[in-house]
């Protein structure tokens, strides 16, 4: 069932299905939570699952000029506050979602259980990168997000899905046209100046997966296997056939990957 909840003056659509322990799924850049429907079909038999649309996008409103991966791990945490949930989460962020789920493991670390992480990064972008987002965010600002639209399914998905599921690939397109230029601006400016959290992973005493897409171009497989080294006792799992959506291009292998990871920590 969708809610829309007032929190610190924004509008947020929030979609709560199930029951049992809480299970929190946090979706990309410029997506929505429509991203997870095949994980919120498959855990929402056996867990509460949250899957709300980040600051501006899909249903939720927002007119900030530029929202940092803090501020969305604090709504998220004041979400889980508005819905009463005090049993500690497992937390499923890809790619910004991931960015979004080191600093809600830095800040509001009494609200998590377990976290896994989807084809994400824990270093911070470089000068180039950051310039790069910077002229991104102006073009959005003046012409929309439809070139994003045009441009994006080429590194996000794997030659696989491109040849075999245009659906897939024609609904991300449509979530990304939907989004209003200044949500994909204010998130671009927020992801620019994200901290390098390299540092912190050694430090991450919870149980972690993580997961990649064995042709993710933009979080490679070699990084995500570097940080599942990194993190005490993390899962490592690489899914076939997939590229940088891995749960949207490959649910069967994502999902079983996670139930594993659930059913033994
Ligand atoms: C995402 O999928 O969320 C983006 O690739 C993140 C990014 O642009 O760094």
């Amino acid at each position: 069932m969708y809610h829309t909840k007032r929190i610190d003056g924004r509008e947020f659509n929030i979609l709560i299905q199930g029951s049992g322990e809480p299970f929190l799924f946090v979706h990309g850049f410029p997506l929505d939570h429509s991203m997870w429907n095949a994980q919120i079909a498959e855990f929402s038999k056996t867990h509460l699952v949250i899957a709300p649309d980040l600051r501006g996008f899909g249903a939720s409103k927002c007119d900030d000029e530029k929202v940092t991966m803090l501020d969305y791990a604090n709504d998220l945490a004041a979400m889980l506050d508005e819905f009463s949930i005090d049993t500690p989460v497992n937390l499923c962020g890809l790619s910004m979602g991931g960015y979004i789920a080191w600093q809600f493991y830095r800040n509001h670390r009494s609200k998590l259980k377990s976290i896994i992480l989807c084809d994400t990064k824990a270093a911070a972008d470089s000068e180039a990168a950051q310039q790069t987002r910077r002229e991104t965010s102006e073009k959005v600002l003046q012409n929309g997000p439809g070139f994003l639209a045009e441009a994006m399914p080429e590194k996000l998905f794997s030659a696989v899905t491109l040849s075999n599921n245009q659906a897939v690939v024609e609904q991300t397109q449509s979530v990304i046209r939907s989004t209003s230029p200044q949500t994909v601006s204010a998130a671009l400016l927020g992801m620019a100046e994200r901290p390098d959290v390299t540092e912190m992973l050694p430090k991450i005493d919870f149980p972690t997966l993580v997961v990649v897409g064995e042709h993710d171009s933009i979080t490679t497989s070699a990084e995500m296997q570097e940080i599942a080294n990194t993190i005490p006792n993390a899962d490592f799992i690489e899914i076939r056939d997939a590229g940088h959506m891995s749960p949207l291009e490959q649910p069967e292998q994502v999902n079983s990957a996670i139930a594993d990871f659930l059913k033994n920590r």
